[in-house]
């Protein structure tokens, strides 16, 4: 999946400080590379990973990053909170300032939260229109009844947010457990969901994100970094529109 894409031009003129005639100067003068390959015009297209030096001097090299992290209970999916550790506090100071979420999970819930640089492969994941499905095992408090897979499928509607859930997939796995498939993040989705039967959730747990699930050798409060290939491998399809 390309990132947003702007010129060259522009990108060197900014960096630089210089007018952007000089700038077509020095690509005309050969001495901008583009990701190892001479600069072929101004109006030349780069995006956020693309390697750009002047006179063999790096103006540009940042490389995308995808995180894939167990998040325990009790820990925020924020980048800073005043009272409790957050998810970036689990990783190592050098890419903590890297990276954000993709898709956040309540204080108490665990599992699988995505972090990157990439904001293309964020927002693919979170925007409701692609329909990305997360995968969340729950446990509730009163023994799980049929009826309730027609009712996530029909959808609920949010008084607050004056919106009607997308169908979501619920499958009764044993008298107090389920796996719920969302296709989007609304705050609070499966607790709400199941709230309006006065049903309590327990635990709430994300294994999977797409085609990618959550590593079982990766221990509470653990991390990994994702390949490119296991990056776009996730968002299936959706990595080649
Ligand atoms: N739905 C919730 O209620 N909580 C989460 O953390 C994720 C989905």
């Amino acid at each position: 999946m390309d990132s947003k894409s702007y010129r060259l031009d522009r990108f060197i003129q900014k960096t630089k400080d210089i007018p952007v005639k000089r700038v077509r100067h020095l690509i005309a003068q050969r001495r901008v590379l583009v990701d190892g390959q001479l600069a072929t015009s101004i109006h030349q297209q780069i995006n956020q990973f693309t390697h750009v030096t002047l006179d063999g001097q790096c103006l540009k090299d940042e490389k995308p990053l995808y995180v894939m992290l167990n998040k325990p209970k009790g820990i925020v999916s924020a980048t800073k909170d005043v009272q409790h550790k957050t998810v970036i506090d689990l990783l190592p100071s050098d890419l903590q300032d890297k990276l954000h979420i993709v898709g956040r999970l309540d204080f108490n819930s665990t599992g699988l939260i995505l972090l990157t640089n990439d904001g293309r492969w964020s927002k693919a994941i979170n925007n409701p229109a692609t329909k990305l499905p997360k995968y969340y095992r729950v446990t509730v408090d009163k023994p799980l009844e049929p009826h309730l897979i027609d009712a996530f499928l029909k959808g609920f509607y949010f008084a607050y947010e004056q919106v009607t859930t997308q169908p979501a997939a619920l499958a009764i796995i044993a008298p107090f457990v389920a796996e719920v498939t969302l296709t989007e993040g609304r705050y609070h989705q499966i607790k709400r969901m199941f709230g309006h039967f006065q049903i309590e959730v327990l635990t709430l747990h994300r294994f999977a994100v797409g085609n990618l699930h959550l590593d079982t050798t990766l221990k509470e409060g653990e991390h990994r970094v994702l390949s490119e290939e296991e990056a776009s491998a996730t968002l299936g399809d959706l990595a080649t529109r």
